[in-house]
């Protein structure tokens, strides 16, 4: 019999334990600054645990048509949409599924507000403020295709729109959704009075250790006392799933290769962990250490083909040895919605540790999978 409490491998590993604990923390936030929190499905969408988010939050944010029947099928509730840009072919679509639907230019707006009867209407807009280091995930430079800028938008807003839609924080504290407050009053505090809704993105990381949860609600309850006619909304996506679990791998051989030690893994960086490439960022890896810190040191390659496919360089106490396992951690929120069949490498399977330490495999991904995207 298959042993219940060990993961196969590649194995993305969902923690039930922590994903409920993050859960309590946002709805402790939702109820206590009298907001209303959506998961963004951009950030997971791991649906086997909806049943389990749903006693939560009251809906999903989408940025598609895919996402949007998505959480039409396994959540319910609430959806908010926001796209770039809709067709004409996929937007008779979406605004069945949506109640709420922001735009983000005013072009867009015209296109199709007279399809929109029957949901009520945003402007994604641009508050201009620069909390996010990294160029590919800073939504608000003054370049930005995401969202009106202030001095594109006229002394009042269009007749049909009843919310605003921002988007500025990427793994922020606090401090920033201050400063992101005070920027929506500065920009476009006289259009609040005539509005139902502000949505104040994602990026809003209330999860992390030493996050100033207190202070969040503070500033969300002082906002909402100074424009009591709005309903204030956060979609975090990272927040929901930050540190709820793990990537399992297995070591399948290890070399020498112009004096660097390296191990290559049943997993790729570039198809199931492309952030660490992308942002970059280096992944934490469960027992190891920045290369040298501990006596043995290794290049860890992606079994992909690709030159670049590599995780980084880690040192361990012990000589890495084939079939050795390692755990990267917090690899849920993004690694699992941006993961690809790329190069028809295995995809780690899903599974959850629930609460009592049973281990359930969820989803297991096969050479059909790998076809059925392609023809
Ligand atoms: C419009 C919008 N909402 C919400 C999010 C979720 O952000 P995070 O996962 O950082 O909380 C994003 C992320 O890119 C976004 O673009």
């Amino acid at each position: 019999m298959a042993d219940q409490r060990q993961p196969p491998s590649p194995c993305y590993l969902l923690e039930e334990r922590n994903l409920r604990d993050n859960l309590e923390l946002i709805d402790r936030v939702q109820r206590e600054a009298g907001c209303t929190i959506l998961l963004a499905l951009k950030g997971f969408a791991m649906w086997s645990t909806f049943p389990l988010i749903r006693h939560y939050l009251s809906g999903c944010a989408a940025s598609s048509y895919n996402e949007s029947r998505l959480a039409q099928q396994h959540f319910g509730g609430h959806l908010h949409l926001y796209a770039p840009a809709y067709s004409d072919a996929e937007f008779p679509e979406l605004v069945k599924l949506a109640d709420r639907i922001s735009f983000n230019s005013l072009s867009q707006w015209h296109r199709f507000a007279d399809q929109t009867a029957h949901v009520s209407c945003g402007l994604r807009v641009n508050p201009a403020i620069n909390e996010v280091e990294t160029a590919l995930y800073n939504p608000c430079d003054e370049q930005s295709r995401l969202g009106i800028p202030a001095a594109a938008l006229s002394a009042a807003l269009p007749a049909g729109i009843e919310g605003l839609h921002l988007h500025a924080l990427c793994e922020c504290d606090a401090d920033a959704t201050g400063r992101l407050i005070e920027a929506v009053e500065h920009h476009f505090g006289h259009l609040l009075e005539k509005l139902k809704w502000i949505n104040l993105g994602g990026g809003h990381l209330m999860t992390r250790q030493g996050y100033d949860v207190a202070q969040l609600i503070d500033l969300l309850k002082a906002f909402r006392e100074r424009h009591p006619s709005l309903e204030v909304v956060l979609e975090p996506g990272s927040a929901i799933a930050w540190d709820c679990g793990t990537l399992v791998c297995t070591v399948l051989d290890v070399m020498e290769r112009g004096g660097v030690q390296i191990a290559l893994l049943d997993i790729s960086a570039t198809a199931h962990m492309p952030d660490v490439l992308e942002m970059p960022y280096r992944a934490a890896l469960r027992g190891a250490a920045l290369p040298t810190e501990k006596p043995f040191t290794y290049r860890l390659g992606g079994a992909s083909c690709l030159a670049g496919d590599v995780i980084g360089d880690y040192s361990f106490d012990q000589p890495l040895k084939i079939g050795d396992r390692l755990i990267f951690e917090d690899m849920l929120h993004y690694t699992m919605v941006k993961s690809t069949l790329f190069n028809g490498v295995n995809h780690p399977a899903i599974a959850v540790r629930h609460e009592d330490g049973e281990i359930e495999v969820v989803r297991h991904f096969d050479y059909h999978d790998y076809e059925r995207r392609l023809s």
